[in-house]
């Protein structure tokens, strides 16, 4: 099955899906500077936890590659620490940003003293390329793993999108879909359509209508009655970051979910690689939650849905306590409560 390139490296330029074209058009986007990979993150042509963390380590490359061969180590780590702050504010919630950014520097210190500015340019290349290549693998790996977990499953419900165009390929949520698909089992996808930028509708259906895979889309307001129909067999949904004791924060309106899924006695799977988890953060309470503009609610997609001038509350995540979770499925297997040991377990080795 081939699936479309979410981020690459395209010989002089990142050339990322713009995402904001879809499902209408698929059109690409090579982006040649920094300032345009934080505005790519920032506007969402590039998004997913996992792409935007790749989409930084490349955009770390942009920042440095103009720098002069000759020029001294000790300037090029002037330009290279202005432009990880620079980057790290794109997005808040993603830690994956943050990671992927920390990856880099530990590389360059780990360099920085014997080399010269042409290869530590290099090696900040070579970190974002290899990110890239290990989070196919994970995504593979996850998915393998979410396999034996819905093997017995016909239908599944997911929020947003966590596939192949949030990842560098395989995605997180769909990839046992993608692995069943594989096999020849066609798990049904029932997709949320996530308001209000409706990354379900426009990008995980997408995406699955033309790997070939049987989905349906419905409002958000639609899926506690579909779960109580007993119709769906899991809910499965990607994060955005994964606290210490197992709280995930993802797309707003993956908590509710979670409460319909419970009381429907329907099981709740996190899909996630270990890039996504914090051990920094004891509980999800200190996950920082990106608000963003008012337009996204009261003007969506250009037409006017609320009076001018209205209040809005517009949080793009939010944080499901871990009692809600059923198990979390990372590329080293699938963790169950208690989340603190297992996650601690699953990062050390
Ligand atoms: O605002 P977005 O579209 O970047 O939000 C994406 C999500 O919430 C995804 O579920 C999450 O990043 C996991 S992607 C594998």
């Amino acid at each position: 099955m081939s699936r479309l390139k979410t981020i690459e490296w395209a010989g002089n330029a990142v050339r990322i899906v713009d995402q904001t074209c879809l499902p209408a058009k698929l059109c690409y986007e090579d982006i040649t500077t920094v300032e345009v990979m934080f505005e790519a993150i920032r506007a969402l042509r590039v998004r997913g936890a996992p792409a935007i963390g790749i989409a930084a380590g490349f955009g770390m490359y942009l920042a440095v590659r103009e720098f002069p061969e000759t020029g001294s180590v000790r300037d090029f780590l002037t330009l290279f620490e202005k432009n990880i702050d620079y980057l790290a504010g794109a997005r808040p919630t993603a830690v994956n940003l943050s990671w992927a950014l920390q990856r880099v520097k530990t590389r360059i210190a780990g360099l920085a003293e014997k080399e010269t500015s042409a290869s530590l340019k290099r090696a900040v290349f070579d970190e974002a390329q290899a990110m890239l290549e290990e989070d196919r693998a994970s995504g593979r790996a996850i998915g393998e793993h979410g396999f034996g977990l819905l093997k017995d499953c016909e239908t599944i419900l997911t929020h947003c999108n966590a596939g192949g165009l949030a990842t560098a390929e395989f995605g997180t949520a769909l990839a046992p879909v993608y692995v069943a698909a594989e096999r020849n089992k066609k798990l049904h996808v029932y997709s949320d359509e996530t308001r209000p930028l409706l990354q379900g509708s426009r990008i995980t259906a997408f995406e699955l209508k033309a790997a070939g895979i049987p989905v349906t889309v419905l409002c958000d307001n639609a899926a506690a009655s579909l779960l109580r129909k007993k119709t769906v067999d899991a809910v499965i949904v990607g994060a955005d970051r994964i606290a210490s004791n197992g709280d995930v924060a993802n797309k707003i309106g993956t908590y509710g979910l979670a409460l319909a899924a419970r009381a429907a006695q329907v099981p709740f799977y996190v899909a996630a690689p270990l890039s996504t988890f914090d051990p920094s953060l004891a509980t999800g309470n200190e996950i920082p939650i990106e608000e963003r503009d008012d337009a996204e609610v009261t003007c969506g997609f250009g037409r006017r849905t609320a009076p001018e001038g209205v209040d809005v509350y517009n949080p793009a995540f939010d944080v499901t306590p871990h009692d809600l979770v059923t198990a979390l499925i990372t590329e080293k297997g699938v963790l169950r409560p208690p989340y603190g040991e297992a996650i601690r377990k699953a990062l050390q080795g």
